[in-house]
């Protein structure tokens, strides 16, 4: 296979149950260095500010994630393109018995591709990897406006979100 399709993590960790679910035509699968061309961007722009980043910046950052361990960056293609993406990091901490924690980040649907449940299918197959590489939970901040979504992903408030720019 050639090193531009293999993708950040395996396609073992891709839950047979969320492929199953999704639209006709519409896979789910890791993030590849070639989605720079395929709309990856993009489809981030619904959620922030992206920038202007040239294909070799995204080059070096894929490259840099691919070698750590811990980033599962995964997307919905619809056959054409990235309609949708969310990335989970693993952390690895000393409480907890060395636990795992999970962090999703990230989520965004291309904009005419909201309300087909693609938002849900990527939050179940980031719970799946979370779930699968030993993760004992998963968390994540988003706006109230949100919230109600991540209710219907199986998510409920707990805590609060504090931060300090730079
Ligand atoms: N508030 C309440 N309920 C919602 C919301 C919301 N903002 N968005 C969707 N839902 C509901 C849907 O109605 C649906 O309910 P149903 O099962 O009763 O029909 C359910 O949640 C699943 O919705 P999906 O169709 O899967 O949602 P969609 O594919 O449109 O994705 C998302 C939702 C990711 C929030 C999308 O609207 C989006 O990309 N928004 C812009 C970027 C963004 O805000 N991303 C989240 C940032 S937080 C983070 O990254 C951790």
């Amino acid at each position: 296979m050639a090193a531009q399709e293999q993708g950040l993590f395996s396609s073992d960790l891709i839950s047979e149950t969320v492929a199953q679910a999704l639209p006709e035509g519409y896979t789910a699968r890791s993030l590849r260095l070639s989605d720079y061309d395929a709309g990856f961007l993009d489809c981030l722009r619904v959620l922030t500010t992206v920038g202007d980043i040239s294909k070799e910046q995204f080059a070096e950052r894929y490259e840099w994630m691919a070698k750590s361990d811990g980033y599962y960056i995964l997307v919905i293609d619809d056959g054409t393109r990235v309609v949708g993406t969310g990335a989970l990091l693993v952390e690895r901490k000393f409480v907890h018995s060395l636990g795992l924690v999970g962090h999703i980040e990230d989520i965004a649907v291309a904009s005419d591709q909201q309300g087909k449940k693609l938002g849900l299918r990527i939050i179940q197959a980031l719970d799946y990897i979370g779930e699968k590489v030993g993760c004992y939970k998963t968390i994540l901040d988003c706006s109230e406006y949100n919230e109600g979504f991540y209710v219907k992903c199986g998510f409920r408030r707990a805590g609060l979100e504090m931060a300090h720019y730079y």
